[in-house]
């Protein structure tokens, strides 16, 4: 019996066999160069179509691309937009998933369930509208496959979603009732093509534009720049399909199209991205040139562009927005570009799929390097050992051949663009070769990238994912091994340090190997922005918010910016890491000013001097630097230290680079980089125990604190009362205490909670009141374990303030390290917080490289960090003191400072951000230590060196009573 006897279903409505065809579609123009002409005309379509869902693909038939179609009681959405994110839920939801198919994988079919959205947009021509030449209709990016009807005629399908594709219309249109309508398919045999780690997001998310053609219209053109950097000539040479003349007023230039000609230039670089305007004139349009002149090759096993090897600081971006998804208006693309720009991002992958023209733009503008990756993953086969990937099955090739050429014709004349990339996660085979040989054939001036292949058959460099740090650098010593073709190639990380919730631990780590060898070309920081969806109820929704029968969480939520793109604590330390200045100190009075980037001098930079006593600064000036070329270093005097500096005060210098003056992504005085030289120590706290422990009915008092006489716990330290005082080892575990499922390392998360470390118990050994003091000794422990912490309180004090001595001594075999270690109690009020330490923002062990010293305010609010999954959060490192809810604690040693209207169990337990409700209590924790963070939700634990590892500790601090009033 056979099931089925065509490879589609015919039913009901019109035919959709194309849906399941592996071909690129049919009926469109070949690829082109992407460019806004100066005088032909075009119409934008964005805006308010008619929308009607359908369940199946061939639920209704095509009469509604027909004249005179009644379309009167659809509904309406907004193009670019992608249906699910519209119409509160009428339309369907988003689906979640990181590399599993959300349908049978049963290639090129689809399931009959395939929602489908009809698009319909009536429009008549401008009066102006030329009746001359010819019109094309360009859409920039529709997912997964449509089918396009204007006035009645059908004209043909497409998939590729990101990827532009044009229709010659000009013989249809009418000068008023056009009749534009657009069959969209949720799933297409391109669907098994596109199995990036993102939202599943059908609809018309970019743009749809008519384009007058005017007669000599340029067709499509190459421009060809490049830059000798032992002349310092740049070639330059347009090559049209039509003739014409290229014009570029600021270098005399003035040559026919296919003519080349050499001139002194100043090269394109990341750094400087010195752009000449120009124009390319055919006889029947004029279209404007932005020229980089820049060679990129691989030389001496290197990258180099003009002559020097470069290094990628560079981020994975993908498009979202929080509201509307892959539909990116131009604002928003420029926000990432300056967020980047302002924290010493100098690269990007545009994971996974050619962005929106128009942010190619932006990174010839601002300078950006630019990896431009093919729409194309295939990672789902991964389930299956590959078996069928299309990659490696010569009936897709076609398809993959297409998506190729509408990446490179569309992107070909962006400086920016170094490098092209094949895909991402689409395993190996016959049809990724074809596409590397067709691109290294069309385009000589660029390398070829892909992760997939370690064996790097087809690339110009080997690239990994998340390689753990030692074998980074192996491979940077060359001792990796490999195939000849590989030892020779340069290495990137293309994807490195998942950004996943509090994180990611380790950066400076990574970037101290990548500096100390020069077959390391750098890496992309795994990943630019979480993608949540702004909710009503759970404030961002991630995977299994809506339903999904199969979903990945929050693992689509690991940006260095939150949703809405406010920088997270990653970024900053980020920033920080990959600062394009060194400052440090190096004894006598001197720092080593080094310049890091690899073309650009000093000269957009000013230096600043400032000398600190106990975090405040009490004088600044300017420093002189010597002009220094890339690469070079200066050591640099500092002034004397001010005489007047307050005796016995921790003192020390900041260094800071700003922008000299205003740039397009900065205003004058922008921190670009910075360091901290220490001068002299501060003096630490000593407290004579003058004071005895007097029973007082239920209570002990000792000097201005009460104690519980019964269970030695802390009641109140002068006016201010404290609740819950004792040692504390619990932390909410972060996306990377959890790690990843399939990680083969100890994920601690998992072994915390096995072992009970959040739900220690705390049994009472003894109360012990005496003249010099009070000691209470206790021992913490997990239930059904034999592992336990002998911890000793010893309070003591002069009269007036109040010292806590801990001491822990572990008992047991303890075979994990502890996520924190420190106290924590409750103060029943608490906003306005003031310390000395590090900050303005978030540390931990191995992500603290931003913290700076200083004197810092905020509040108990602003001290979180809203991560869209809730986990630990907030700590800020070396803090000396800390004043809040009417209480100053001073450290020995300096401590890790937090403060939330809310448990660790509360956070702990919380899904959302809105599951976190303010109590009435503040809870502070003062650790001695934390473990570290490090990325294994998809990389490497925290090295050894940022281990917690669970040893005899001491530590204490001293409390004093301050004014209410600043609570
Ligand atoms: C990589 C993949 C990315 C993303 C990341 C984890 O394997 O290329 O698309 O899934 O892992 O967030």
């Amino acid at each position: 019996m056979s099931f089925r006897t065509t490879s589609s279903t015919t039913a009901v409505g019109t035919a959709v066999d194309y849906v399941e065809d592996v071909s690129p579609g049919s009926g469109a123009l070949p690829p082109r160069a992407w460019y806004a002409s100066s005088d032909a005309k075009s119409l934008s379509l964005n805006g308010r179509w008619r929308f009607r869902l359908s369940a199946t693909a061939d639920a209704e038939d095509d009469s509604f691309a027909e004249d005179g179609y009644d379309a009167g009681d659809w509904a309406a959405v907004t193009v670019p937009g992608h249906w699910v994110l519209q119409g509160d839920g009428a339309f369907g939801s988003p689906i979640y998933t990181n590399h599993l198919y959300p349908f049978p994988v049963d290639p090129p079919r689809v399931p009959t369930e395939n929602p489908t959205g009809d698009h319909l947009r009536l429009f008549d021509l401008p009066p102006d509208w030329p009746a001359d030449g010819g019109t094309v209709l360009r859409f920039d990016g529709v997912e997964s496959c449509a089918r396009v009807w204007l006035n009645g005629t059908d004209i043909g399908e497409f998939k590729g979603s990101r990827l532009a594709h044009e229709f010659a219309v000009g013989h249809l249109l009418k000068t008023v009732g056009n009749v534009l309508a657009v069959r969209v398919h949720q799933w297409s045999a391109g669907s098994y093509l596109e199995d990036q780690d993102q939202w599943w997001l059908p609809g018309i998310f970019r743009d749809v534009t008519l384009l007058h053609r005017p007669p000599g219209s340029a067709l499509d053109f190459f421009t060809h720049a490049s830059y000798d950097h032992v002349t310092g000539e740049g070639t330059l040479r347009v090559d049209s399909d039509v003739d014409g003349r290229v014009i570029v007023p600021a270098l005399d230039i003035d040559v026919r199209t296919g003519e080349a000609v050499t001139v002194p230039v100043r090269p394109w670089t990341a750094e400087t991205p010195q752009l000449y305007d120009g124009v390319l004139a055919t006889a029947g349009e004029s279209i404007p040139l932005r020229i980089g002149f820049r060679t990129v090759e691989l030389a001496d096993g290197l990258i180099k562009v003009n002559g020097k090897p470069i290094l990628f600081k560079g981020v994975n971006r993908h498009e979202w927005h929080p509201e509307r998804g892959r539909a990116l208006d131009l604002e928003t693309m420029r926000e990432d570009v300056l967020l980047m720009k302002r924290h010493n991002v100098n690269a990007v992958r545009t994971s996974h799929y050619p962005p929106h023209p128009a942010f190619l733009d932006l990174c010839d503008e601002y300078g950006l390097w630019v990896i431009d990756e093919c729409d194309l993953e295939t990672h789902g086969f991964v389930e299956q050992a590959w078996r069928d990937n299309p990659v490696d099955d010569d009936r897709w090739t076609p398809a993959l051949l297409d998506r190729a050429a509408r990446m490179v014709e569309r992107d070909k004349n962006h400086p920016s663009v170094v490098i092209w990339s094949l895909g991402n996660e689409a395993g190996t085979g016959r049809g990724l070769t074809a596409m590397a040989e067709w691109i290294h054939a069309r385009d000589t001036s660029r390398l070829v990238h892909y992760e997939g292949d370690w064996n790097c058959r087809d690339t110009d460099m080997y690239s990994r994912m998340y390689a753990f740090h030692e074998e980074v650098d192996r491979i940077g010593r060359q001792l990796d091994g490999g195939t000849l073709k590989r030892r020779e190639l340069p290495f990137i990380l293309c994807e490195y340090a998942h950004a996943m919730g509090n994180g990611p631990g380790g950066l400076a780590d990574y970037q101290r190997i990548f500096e100390a060898h020069e077959r390391l070309q750098g890496g992309f920081v795994w990943e630019w922005i979480d993608h949540g969806i702004r909710h009503p109820e759970l404030g961002y929704a991630y995977g299994g918010d809506f339903g999904e029968e199969l979903h990945d969480g929050n693992f689509v939520c690991d940006g260095l910016v939150m949703p809405d793109r406010t920088p997270s604590p990653g970024l900053v330390e980020f920033k920080k890491v990959i600062e394009p200045v060194a400052v440090e100190g190096c004894g006598d009075g001197t720092v080593r000013i080094t310049n890091k980037q690899d073309f650009a001098g000093l000269s957009a930079l000013a230096f600043t001097w400032s000398f600190q006593a106990d975090g405040e600064t009490v004088a600044s000036g300017t420093l002189p630097v010597p002009a220094l070329a890339a690469g070079e270093s200066a050591d640099v005097k500092l002034p004397e230290p001010p005489a007047d500096a307050p005796a016995g005060a921790e003192t020390g210098w900041t260094v800071r680079a700003v922008l000299a003056g205003d740039t397009s992504w900065a205003p004058a005085g922008h921190v670009v980089a910075w360091g901290q030289v220490p001068v002299s120590a501060r003096a630490l706290l000593s407290l004579a125990a003058t004071a005895g422990a007097v029973a007082d009915g239920g209570l002990i008092t000792l000097g201005p604190a009460a104690f519980d006489a019964r269970t030695g716990a802390l009641r109140a330290i002068g006016p201010v009362e404290v609740t819950g005082l004792r040692l504390d080892v619990w932390r909410a575990t972060t996306d990377n205490d959890d790690g990843a499922e399939w990680q083969t390392d100890a994920r601690y998360g998992e072994r915390w909670r096995k072992l009970g470390l959040h739900r220690m118990r705390h049994r009472l050994d003894a109360v012990e009141a005496a003249d010099d003091g009070l000691t209470v000794r206790t021992r913490v422990a997990p239930a059904a374990g034999d592992v336990g912490l002998s911890t000793v309180y010893r309070w003591m004090s002069d009269g007036s303030r109040l010292r806590l001595a801990v001491s822990v001594t572990p008992e047991g075999d303890w075979t994990v390290p502890l996520p924190r270690l420190g106290i924590r109690f409750g103060l029943s009020g608490a906003d306005r917080v003031t310390w000395f330490g590090g900050g303005p923002g978030e540390a931990y062990p191995d992500s603290r490289t931003a913290s700076t010293v200083g004197r810092w305010q905020s509040t108990v609010d602003r001290m979180q960090t809203p991560y869209v999954r809730p986990q630990e959060n907030g700590a800020r490192a070396d803090v000396r003191w800390a004043e809040l809810g009417g209480l100053r604690v001073e450290g020995d040693p300096e401590f890790w400072f937090s403060a939330r209207r809310w448990t660790n169990e509360q956070l702990d337990a919380a899904a959302h951000r809105t599951d976190l409700v303010p109590g009435g209590t503040v809870w502070v924790n003062l650790d001695h230590g934390q473990h570290g963070i490090g990325s294994q939700s998809c990389g490497p634990g925290p090295l050894p060196q940022y281990f917690l590892n669970v040893a005899p500790a001491e530590f204490s601090f001293v409390f004093t009573a301050t004014d209410r009033e600043n609570v």
